[in-house]
């Protein structure tokens, strides 16, 4: 049955996204993994499409992890091209819905023409406010969490900052993306029950939906399924119910 959006009292103002089971979904099919991740992409236009139909403010998908470089090289190739492909075929709707694109996650480490592509459609979109569309790219949420120590530690060496004062908002401060809200649900699609290396610190107190569903296979209704979901979550926060 579908979901009626109208009756939904909750709505996420971010929601992350493991995007997994490209692969399985491509070898029962007797196709490629890229293949696979091909159909993936369409998954995350639908998604964007259902997010801005909702009323979602941030949507954030877990693209390539800091692990994904133990990947052959030819599937790391073929992910870098299809990011670079999507960009050309799908950057319209994102200025037709008013979306920013973001990207969270080792910049630096990307093949330099795919960060050229990116900051073209980075710089396009910066100015739009309504709707965020969040990339994690070469992201791992250790490596994330190390360098905002980092980060501080400096401070705290040149005498900026007292130890005694770092708190919760210090290192949330000091990640990727500190003015971006914690996501409130966190979906995983393909039935693994792990983060993987995702957002972490962001996501201690959000709700978790876990779908057997292939990501290719994730599309509107299922993003709706887990907007009603998360509609049936009572949230605590350690309290007690009242
Ligand atoms: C998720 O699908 C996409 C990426 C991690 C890039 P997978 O490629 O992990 O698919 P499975 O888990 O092997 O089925
Ligand atoms: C998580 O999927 C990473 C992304 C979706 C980018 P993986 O397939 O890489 O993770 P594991 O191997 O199941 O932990
Ligand atoms: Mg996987």
């Amino acid at each position: 049955m579908s979901v009626d959006l109208q009756s939904l009292q909750k709505i996420p103002r971010h929601v992350a996204l493991i995007m997994d089971g490209n692969g399985r979904w491509a070898q029962e099919r007797g196709l490629s993994r890229i293949d696979g991740h091909t159909e993936g992409a369409q998954s995350v236009r639908a998604v964007l499409r259902a997010a801005a139909q909702a009323g979602v403010e941030f949507i954030t998908v877990y693209a390539f992890s800091t692990e994904n470089w133990k990947r052959p090289p030819k599937e790391v190739e073929g992910l870098m091209k299809l990011l670079v492909s999507s960009l050309d075929a799908y950057e319209q709707e994102l200025h037709d819905s008013k979306i920013r694109l973001r990207i969270m996650g080792q910049f630096e480490r990307l093949p330099l023409l795919v960060r050229r592509r990116l900051q073209k459609t980075l710089d396009a979109t910066k100015d739009y406010t309504d709707h965020t569309f969040i990339i994690a790219l070469s992201y791992g949420s250790r490596m994330e969490i190390t360098d905002a120590a980092r980060k501080i530690a400096e401070k705290v060496k040149a005498g900026e900052l007292k130890p005694s004062d770092i708190n919760e908002q210090t290192l949330s401060g000091h990640l990727y993306l500190p003015d971006v809200p914690d996501p409130e649900l966190m979906i995983r699609t393909s039935g693994e029950l792990r983060l993987s290396n995702f957002m972490l610190w962001q996501l201690s107190y959000a709700e978790f939906h876990i779908t057997d569903t292939y990501w290719p296979d994730f599309r509107e209704e299922q993003f709706f399924q887990a907007l009603e979901a998360f509609n049936g979550r009572d949230r605590r926060y350690g309290g007690v119910k009242k």
